[in-house]
């Protein structure tokens, strides 16, 4: 088994669209020769050129890198639709095709054949289970997630998610080839549905859906409160509009039902969400989802408009995720905070918020927004956790 990053000299990634192509320009700009292979053709010869433009970019902004060192990283690249041979001497294989368990499975299945013993295999799932991927092989001990960020060749976070059969060494040794790439990883130390940052995205979504649907607040005020007074990227309708999370959301809701995780999850879509869906306002690439794109790119969302708007109504749902993953020892508190800022670009993570409003606050705001979802399922996800209890009763921080 790999167990030592000095083992490491050759990455291969199987899937070479947005993610594959991203992942492996980064690879082997860190030095590592790379394979990339895809069913398709044509999307490898896709990937060939915007590694390409990715480096030109790179050499002319990034004050580390030269023309010489992109061009030495792609001759260090490999493109082939022959899985066998792109993964033949890889130490590191990374998986990042279609977001299909079957498809995920059967590809790892074959590389478990092909790939050499001691190779470690990861994949990009964004939440897929990755404990069964690891049992269709027979080295579930060297299977675990590297859940990268888009576009990779520009987002620092790397996710490292662990399943019960592989030992902590796997996972350090998958965390100190993402630090050699010149990345930051965070450890989810349970396979969990979302892992870690992705699930704190769920409740910044959809406890603003059910404040709107519910009447209480326009989308605008959310949004502008989150954006301007705390410094969001976005706010949660822009973002939801911007990802597609509204046709995700929706599609994906009966998936927890055969999802037999640990802390799967067991609330319902709130129903805007599906109104939205039936009129194919699926987001920014259907032209309209919670806002109409049809003449204009940017949703208008006036600066001043959330003023009056308590954002904290937002973050205790978010601190209450964020807190459950600790009780749970899904994740530390410090990598829980990293994933938000580095993979949500959020201005502070949830428990460095909960630290500067004071739990007592935080528990308190929870009370108030779980009172008002009394006529709906949604009290389980509003429902304080025991830990984020205890540490307001005693006085506690998280720092
Ligand atoms: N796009 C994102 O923002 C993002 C972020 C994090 C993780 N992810 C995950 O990364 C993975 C890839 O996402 P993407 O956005 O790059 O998808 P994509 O559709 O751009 O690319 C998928 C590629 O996989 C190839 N492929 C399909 N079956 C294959 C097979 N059997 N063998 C080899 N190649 C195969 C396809 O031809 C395609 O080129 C997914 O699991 C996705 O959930 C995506």
């Amino acid at each position: 088994m790999v167990v030592d990053i000095d083992d490491i000299q050759e990455v291969a990634v199987i899937g070479s669209g947005q993610m594959g192509r991203g992942i492996g320009a980064v690879a082997a700009l860190a030095g590592y020769d790379v394979a990339i292979n895809d069913i398709d053709e044509s999307q490898l010869e896709e990937a060939r050129e915007q590694i390409q433009w990715s480096y030109e970019k790179a050499a002319e902004n990034d004050p580390d890198v030269t023309e010489a060192d992109t061009e030495a990283a792609f001759d260090r690249i490999s493109f082939t639709t022959d899985q066998e041979e792109a993964v033949a001497t890889a130490d590191f294989v990374t998986e990042a095709a279609v977001e299909q368990q079957s498809v995920k499975e059967d590809i790892f299945e074959t590389l478990d054949e092909v790939a050499p013993e001691e190779a470690i295999l990861s994949t990009n799932t964004s939440g897929l289970n990755i404990t069964r991927l690891a049992e269709v092989t027979d080295r579930p001990d060297q299977v675990v997630g590297t859940h990268w960020f888009n576009p990779p060749m520009l987002m620092d976070l790397v996710e490292v998610i662990m399943t019960e059969y592989a030992p902590t060494e796997v996972g350090d040794t998958a965390e100190a080839l993402i630090d050699s790439f010149g990345k930051t990883p965070i450890r989810c130390k349970m396979d969990i549905p979302s892992f870690i940052v992705n699930r704190l995205m769920r409740p910044y979504g959809e406890g603003a859906a059910w404040m709107v649907y519910r009447g209480e607040h326009s989308m605008r005020e959310v949004d502008s409160a989150m954006k301007y007074k705390e410094g969001f990227p976005m706010g949660p309708f822009e973002l939801a509009d911007y990802t597609g999370g509204i046709q995700i959301r929706v599609e994906g809701e009966g998936d927890h039902l055969e999802d037999d995780r640990p802390m799967a999850y067991d609330t319902e879509v709130c129903p805007i969400l599906h109104q939205l869906y039936e009129k194919g306002r699926y987001g920014r690439k259907a032209g309209a989802g919670y806002y109409d794109y049809s003449d204009q790119d940017e949703p208008d969302i006036p600066v001043d408009a959330g003023q009056g708007f308590d954002t904290l109504l937002v973050w205790a749902p978010i601190v209450n995720e964020a807190a459950k993953m600790v009780e749970n020892d899904v994740a530390s508190v410090e990598d829980i905070d990293t994933g938000a800022r580095l993979g949500g670009n959020w201005p502070m993570g949830p428990l460095e918020k909960a630290d500067e409003v004071g739990l007592e606050t935080v528990l308190a705001k929870l009370t108030e927004v779980a009172s008002r979802h009394e006529d709906t399922n949604k009290l389980a996800e509003t429902l304080p956790c025991d830990l984020l209890v205890e540490k307001a009763k005693n006085g506690e921080t998280f720092y």
